[in-house]
């Protein structure tokens, strides 16, 4: 008679537990203590209908495989009896209570009717909360975070219908789930945290398709989840795809060529995404110039592991990247500023060099005259995160992959200040007047 009690073992770096049910469920070696997983019926519909309430700690799993289902004894895994099999798992976040308010019919929000100044962001507390459609989740934000593309929509940089309830990015927790849902991804039920990135954010309540939350592992806490999603995904997917740069410990920069150790330069290297950059490039074993304005953000992008800082409010940036270079330049150009700065990347890029322009902070950069990238035969380039992050697929690799950097403390998120939803045109006007280092949130 097979036992059916669960035990751990450990094959290599991975740690297993066998149900005794002829299934092995592969655990993270990282805190594999902090849950507990019931295997019952509501978990294991076909594998073990009648093992009511036997639990199992510690388990936090990431994946299950068939083990052998006719031996009885122990054995180590082997590949040709693996194969996927359905669960009905919980996320790394079990719901924290099973009886949630009711849904409400109106909601407190930030509606732009007009574009314009931080004016028109008007607090509203009487807008309708929006109907959950046919895919979707309803999730109640707890923290939002704002990013320069949320000033793009109120000033009509980017064109949107009016009015809108703009914002890119949040975290909060589910409230109600479309039944659809239930037989694409089970493990979206209410009072599960997750962070997204979709648009109408800055609202008590927003509804956003059930492929664009990403489940907040148990170990990351709200607030970094909803202060690190877009920054760090737009970091990360423009190292790997914009700069063309391996995984940090793959050898070889082919694709800038270069040997190794190119050289990366980042503006704004204190500002929220600028700081996933550099700690990103770092990583990537990128040697790392910094711009940043003012001393305390210099010492700021320093700390992010900028291993050169320039500040651009007092130093010519150009001359210090030809000095800090040996006159030859930099192999790739991080530029969310913009206007102000184009004219000078190109004089202190590289020859073969890849421009990266990819924000509107000081304004957009005029039509550009591209017999100018001739002389160094510049890539220039005008990437944006939506482009990168287009399948569910990719959400969900790159998700996981930032998550797992932040659990393990490779890149941090500094928080420059949570406002109150309400004084979102605060946070605007910070951050439009270079006021800030870091990212800034809104609490809902
Ligand atoms: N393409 C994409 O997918 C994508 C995704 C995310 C962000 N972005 C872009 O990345 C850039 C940074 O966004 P963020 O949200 O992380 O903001 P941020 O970098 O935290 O803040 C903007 C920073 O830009 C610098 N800056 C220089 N000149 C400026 C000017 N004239 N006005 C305002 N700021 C100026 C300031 O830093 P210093 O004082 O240190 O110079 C300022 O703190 C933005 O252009 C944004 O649109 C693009």
């Amino acid at each position: 008679m097979r036992s059916r009690l669960p035990s751990i073992f450990h094959d290599g770096d991975v740690t297993w537990v066998r149900t005794g049910l002829g299934l092995q469920l592969r655990l993270p070696t990282r805190q594999p203590r902090q849950s507990s997983l019931r295997l019952n019926s509501r978990v294991f519909p076909n594998i073990c209908p009648r093992s009511s309430n036997s639990e199992i700690r510690p388990i936090h799993i990431t994946q299950a495989r068939y083990f052998s289902a006719s031996n009885s004894t122990y054995q180590r895994p082997n590949p040709s009896f693996h194969r996927r099999i359905p669960l009905n798992l919980p996320r790394a976040t079990p719901p924290q209570s099973t009886t949630m308010a009711p849904i409400p019919k109106t909601m407190s929000g930030i509606l732009i009717e007009e574009t314009g100044g931080v004016e028109v962001l008007k607090w509203k507390t009487d807008l309708p909360v929006p109907e959950l459609g046919e895919g979707e989740i309803l999730v109640r934000n707890e923290f939002v975070g704002v990013n320069f593309i949320d000033t793009y929509f109120r000033t009509g940089l980017y064109k949107s219908p009016l009015p809108l309830i703009t914002g890119k990015e949040a975290a909060g927790t589910i409230i109600a789930v479309h039944p659809s849902v239930h037989s694409t991804d089970p493990t979206l039920q209410e009072g599960v945290r997750v962070a997204y990135v979709a648009d109408h954010a800055y609202a008590e309540i927003t509804a956003i398709s059930a492929d664009r939350a990403a489940a907040i592992p148990t170990g990351l806490d709200t607030q970094t989840a909803a202060a690190s999603l877009l920054q760090g995904l737009t970091a990360l997917t423009f190292v790997r795809e914009a700069a063309g740069l391996a995984q940090p410990h793959a050898t070889g920069h082919r694709q800038l060529g270069v040997s190794e150790g190119p050289w990366a330069l980042v503006h704004a290297a204190a500002g929220g995404t600028g700081s996933m950059l550099v700690q990103m490039l770092a990583a990537h074993g990128a040697r790392v110039i910094g711009t940043a304005g003012g001393e305390v953000k210099c010492g700021l992008a320093k700390g992010n592991g900028a291993q050169w800082v320039v500040d651009s409010t007092r130093e010519d940036v150009v001359a210090r990247v030809k000095e800090i270079t040996g006159g030859k330049g930099v192999d790739v150009i991080f530029d969310g500023v913009g206007k102000a700065t184009f004219d000078a990347d190109l004089e202190m890029i590289a020859r073969r060099g890849t421009l990266a322009v990819f924000g509107n902070a000081s304004g957009p950069v005029p039509p550009v005259d591209v017999l100018r990238l001739g002389a160094k035969n510049i890539k220039l380039m005008r990437p944006v995160l939506f482009a990168y992050i287009v399948t569910k697929e990719e959400r969900a690799a790159y998700t996981k992959e930032l998550f797992e950097l932040l659990l393990a403390g490779k890149v941090k998120v500094k928080i420059h200040e949570v406002y109150p939803l309400q004084e979102v045109g605060r946070a605007h006007s910070d951050l439009e007047g270079r006021k800030t280092a870091g990212k800034l949130l809104l609490k809902v």
